[in-house]
């Protein structure tokens, strides 16, 4: 797939699946801004690692939770491309606890980040791209929207949450050629599941038909196609990428 010249944001992307994104979109031609929220380590990292994309990769920290920090990243972005081509809500969280247990403090701060923040930046994203009338996003959401797990309230709400924000976000602007879906990933083997049993891993492959997590990598492929303009008629949709779960 070929992004030259096209202008993509993806969130949270200094490690997991928004680095595996940025890096592909990259190495597609494109010019990416990735965001992160705090890890500097991992931004330096996905920095040096840019450095043979002759500054095509730009990463720059913003929460996307603080619609503020949202607004201004989204005001230099304008100032120096004009408009983006796509846009990927990637940053996400967990904070599990079965909801007896669960602090109020974290039922809100996964809301914030993976359902506000979703809706933030596409809010910024979409002013952009109805200048030139074409654009893409896409949403990283999760099986456990409709699936639910025990422990994960927040997270499967906030998850749902993207999906319905989703559905309504098509419908506003398909007229001006942008399109909104999600891509919906099954177990993948990053940071976020790095709290896992060795027993909790191995009970959860064998949910999967396909017997193991999926890569990163195998996540940004789907991203990309959605995002490409072979997808022109592919709107308000989930694509899943779970390996049969
Ligand atoms: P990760 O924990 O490896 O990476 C998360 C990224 O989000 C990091 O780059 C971090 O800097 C960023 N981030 C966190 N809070 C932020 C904030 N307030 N503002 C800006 N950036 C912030 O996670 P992973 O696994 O790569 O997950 C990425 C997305 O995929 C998340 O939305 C997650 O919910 C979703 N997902 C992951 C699955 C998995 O099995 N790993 C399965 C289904 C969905």
């Amino acid at each position: 797939m070929d992004f030259s010249g096209q202008k993509v944001v993806v969130s949270g992307a200094t490690r997991g699946i928004g680095r595996a994104i940025a890096l592909a979109f990259v190495e597609a031609g494109a010019t990416v801004i990735g965001t992160y929220g705090g890890d500097r380590e991992a931004a330096r990292q996905l920095e040096q690692e840019a450095l043979p994309f002759e500054g095509r990769l730009r990463v720059q920290r913003c929460d996307v939770a603080e619609p503020r920090q949202v607004e201004e990243l989204f005001q230099k972005i304008e100032a120096e491309h004009d408009t983006i081509d796509v846009l990927v809500n990637n940053a996400g969280i967990r904070r599990d606890a079965v909801a007896a247990m669960m602090a109020v403090e974290d039922w809100q701060r996964v809301l914030d980040v993976n359902l506000s923040g979703t809706f933030y930046m596409s809010k910024q994203a979409i002013l952009l791209m109805l200048k030139q009338k074409y654009g893409r996003i896409v949403h990283i959401t999760s099986p456990m929207a409709h699936m639910g797990f025990a422990g994960q309230a927040n997270y499967a709400a906030s998850k749902a949450g993207q999906i319905g924000m989703m559905r309504s976000l098509a419908k506003e602007v398909a007229k001006r050629k942008i399109t909104v879906n999600c891509v919906s990933p099954g177990f993948i083997d990053t940071d976020l599941i790095a709290d896992l049993t060795e027993e909790l891993r191995r009970d959860y492959k064998n949910m999967v038909p396909a017997k193991r997590f999926g890569s990163p990598g195998e996540v940004a492929a789907a991203v990309l196609f959605l995002a490409s303009r072979n997808a022109s008629y592919i709107n308000g949709a989930v694509l899943e990428v779970t390996g049969g779960l």
